[in-house]
């Protein structure tokens, strides 16, 4: 897949911020932001005529200055840009979330235009000591919400995508931030690069996509950005015994694959964290066949995996200080005269056998073998994660990733980062009573707990794979795909976590440092 990335120009410097209004080049927009407080006010602001107009727009309750709300006017001659769009802010509790919601509905208002440039007026409050954020974060959300909320899924063209590349000029009100906000924004564009390439794999339909293809994929992220690479085939996995891996891909013409990739940021220290990115490319429940309709959504059975590649992409783009070993397991889940069945006992990669009573856990049983394969390969900790359970959606909707973990504390560490990122986490319980509901009587475990509580189980399942290493498990069962838009989050696949786990592990190259 040819995966460009975006191309966003930008400038703090006054200098070029005056050529865009005047002397050179024009910007076609300029960008503010506008409080409920400046719309009542009287001051001049943008230009005493569009001042009138916008709040006029507020009086009228077309545009509320809200945080994820624009209002756009062309300016008539009146500024160097042809157009002006007011972003809002809301009232007291503008903080980086808002911000970053309120740069995304600046990316629709942009893209909406078509417009290729903008000046952009950075109020000092947003740089300022008190904001609820530093002037690098500040920055990151503007980048972050700006290019997030513009992608758009496109299976039109093969030869990969023309993304919009817009050039900005920010204004810095405090000229002293200029450092600090470029910096920042870097960070931002580079994060953002890391979730549209994970939803662009997301969003490849499962004939676009097979294990052998997502497996091409990783080798030239590897040689791209300087990652060690290692993919077992059908034949390698069956000579390291990875039942599980095996057991799923057998009814597929598309062979099965066991994805390892490697970044050693940080050669002094003795931890390795394993993210173990769940990768069935098509999951049609297999001989336990789902139900038709909306079976189209599991092309992004494989959203844990695209989540991987892409925290690995700005990993190793950003040489951060740490170890990180990615691990996807990559299946399709077929029914065929060679398919795996209900009843049958498989041995999985760390030797526990399970008895499977419905084809379609099947991403509990290739992530096992992934936990196995980075735990082989020197992982200390352990990340999955997955599109591993319906049932996480029923508890926790489409808003909320779940965590089952057996380590509290890490865990927390890791809420931490989600809360920084502006994505949410929500831990599920995990106590021993649950585990039992796994026993079978014929095997070790079976792939397939009680009727109530799935997401637990789901996650339980793989932590018996973790042999007693800190372990965290994500379900993104209802965070991987949306059906319609939602503020930064096109319809498609989100590439849910990846911002969680790129803020963890920038907080872990720190610590470390
Ligand atoms: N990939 C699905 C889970 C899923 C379903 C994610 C719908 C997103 C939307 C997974 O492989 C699956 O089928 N899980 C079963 C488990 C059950 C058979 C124990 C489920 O959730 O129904
Ligand atoms: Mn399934
Ligand atoms: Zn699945």
């Amino acid at each position: 897949m040819e995966w460009s990335g975006w191309q966003v120009e930008w400038s703090v410097a006054r200098a070029d911020v005056e050529a865009a209004r005047g002397n050179g080049p024009i910007a076609e927009a300029t960008i503010v932001f506008a409080s409920p407080e400046d719309m009542k006010g009287t001051g001049v602001w943008v230009h005493p005529a569009l001042d009138g107009a916008l709040r006029d727009l507020f009086r009228r309750g077309s545009f509320g200055a809200n945080a994820g709300e624009t209002a756009m006017l062309p300016s008539l001659g009146l500024l160097p840009e042809a157009y002006v769009i007011a972003a809002g802010r809301g009232a007291a509790s503008f903080g980086i979330r808002e911000l970053r919601l309120a740069a995304g509905a600046v990316g629709k208002a942009l893209a909406g235009l078509k417009a290729e440039s903008a000046t952009w007026v950075i109020p000092a409050a947003l740089t300022a000591d008190a904001f609820d954020g530093t002037v690098p974060e500040a920055a990151s959300a503007v980048a972050e919400g700006l290019l997030l909320a513009s992608y758009r899924r496109d299976s039109r063209s093969a030869e990969g995508r023309k993304l919009p590349s817009p050039k900005l000029f920010f204004d810095l009100e405090n000229g002293e931030s200029a450092d600090a906000w470029s910096r920042g924004f870097e960070r931002g564009v580079k994060t953002a690069d890391a979730v549209c390439y994970a939803r662009e794999l997301t969003n490849l339909p499962g004939n676009r996509l097979t294990p052998a293809t997502l497996a091409e994929e990783a080798e030239s992220l590897a040689e791209r950005f300087g990652l060690e690479c290692r993919i077992y085939d059908e034949i390698e996995a069956a000579a390291e015994g990875m039942g599980g891996l095996l057991a799923v891909g057998q009814g597929s013409v598309n062979p099965p694959r066991m994805i390892v990739l490697r970044h050693k940021g940080a050669p002094n220290s003795t931890e390795t964290i394993g993210l173990i990115g769940k990768g069935v490319t098509f999951d049609t429940g297999g001989i336990s066949l789902k139900k038709p309709e909306g079976m189209e959504e599991m092309i992004s059975d494989m959203g844990g995996a695209a989540a991987v590649l892409g925290v690995m992409r700005a990993v190793a783009e950003r040489k951060l200080a740490v170890n990180v070993t990615a691990v996807i397991p990559a299946a399709e889940n077929m029914p065929s005269g060679n398919a795996f069945k209900p009843g049958d006992v498989i041995r999985m990669y760390s030797g526990q056998t399970v008895e499977v009573l419905n084809t379609d856990a099947e991403g509990r049983l290739v992530l096992a073998d992934g936990l196995t394969t980075a735990i082989r390969a020197g992982a200390t900790r352990l990340i999955d994660i997955a599109t591993l359970t319906g049932a996480v959606m029923v508890a926790l909707g489409d808003v909320t990733t779940g965590a089952v973990t057996n380590d509290d504390t890490w865990l927390s560490q890791l809420d931490l980062a989600s809360r920084r990122a502006g994505e949410y986490l929500w831990q599920l319980p995990a106590h021993p009573e649950y585990r039992k509901a796994l026993r079978s009587d014929v095997a070790d475990l079976k792939n397939m707990g009680s009727k109530w509580g799935g997401a637990i189980f789901g996650g339980l399942f793989v932590g018996a794979f973790a042999e007693d290493r800190p372990w965290i498990h994500l379900d993104i069962g209802g965070t991987a795909w949306m059906w319609s838009d939602r503020d930064l989050e096109p319809a498609g696949g989100t590439g849910v976590m990846v911002r969680t786990l790129i803020e963890y592990l920038e907080s872990e190259a720190l610590a470390g440092a």
